[in-house]
């Protein structure tokens, strides 16, 4: 069978994981109504659990709304400033966290809990997989904006009962995102956290999940075994 994605497709798919960056620095430039609906169109592909599709996209452009929001970050990040002190406190009030009043669009995007009614197949046990579909959703959206060169950035330093308060979010709907979207002034290489040396990203190699749990997590590119399903308590390992 031919294989439907070419290696060319599969190399920008790649460059399109690494090179998603969060932004916080937007050009005033609008984003074309079709553009936008693309980029929702592509966050509404995700999947959900029993193809739930929990969520909801809020879509804010009016300048009195984010000046509202961009008051509630502003107190929740003194407070999240309080947190640190020294050069710590000094490089962590350097940063910038959000871009509410630059970005062109605001997005709150939500999970509608009692969306598909009270039994969702696959979600009798872990109830919070309709916030993880809506997750899967967000990551979409940010991939589908970067390719159109419109950055993302998630902000999560908000009060959700004040933003519930200013966006009319009733109780059964969970504030999962604020984002702000605007064709980004620059893509950098590298997290802007990284860059600016608050963390560095763990390399792939690094990372491991204890033995003792039963499972096996990332191992070495040279050495790359798979968990299979085992009898309780043992691991079996299968060479790919
Ligand atoms: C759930 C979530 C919440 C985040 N909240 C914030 C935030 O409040 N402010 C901010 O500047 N970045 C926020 N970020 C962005 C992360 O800092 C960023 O993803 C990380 O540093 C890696 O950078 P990259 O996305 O450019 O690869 C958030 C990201 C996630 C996934």
């Amino acid at each position: 069978m031919e294989d439907e994605f070419s290696a060319g497709d599969r190399e920008v798919l790649y460059r399109v994981i690494e090179r998603r960056r969060d932004v916080r620095a937007f050009r005033p430039d609008p984003i074309p109504s079709e553009t936008l609906y693309r980029i929702l169109s592509a966050a509404h592909h995700a999947p959900s659990v029993g193809l739930m599709q929990p969520w909801n996209f809020i879509v804010i452009q009016d300048t009195g709304t984010k000046a509202r929001i961009k008051e509630i970050f502003l107190r929740e990040n003194e407070k999240a400033a309080a947190h640190y002190s020294g050069p710590r406190g000094m490089l962590y009030r350097s940063l910038k966290l959000e871009g509410i009043e630059e970005a062109p669009v605001n997005l709150c995007v939500t999970a509608d809990r009692t969306r598909a009614g009270p039994h969702v197949l696959g979600r009798n046990t872990i109830v919070d997989t309709d916030l993880y579909s809506t997750c899967c959703a967000i990551e979409n959206l940010w991939l589908a904006a970067r390719v159109e060169g419109i950055g993302v950035g998630w902000v999560s330093i908000l009060s959700i009962d004040e933003l519930r308060k200013v966006l009319f979010i009733p109780s059964h709907v969970v504030v999962v995102a604020y984002l702000c979207l605007g064709y980004a002034q620059e893509f950098f290489d590298e997290p802007e956290l990284q860059r600016r040396r608050w963390a560095s990203r763990v390399p792939l190699d690094q990372l491991r999940v204890p033995r003792a749990l039963g499972t096996v997590g990332f191992l070495k590119r040279r050495q790359q075994l798979r968990v299979a399903p085992a009898r309780a308590g043992q691991v079996a390992r299968r060479r790919l």
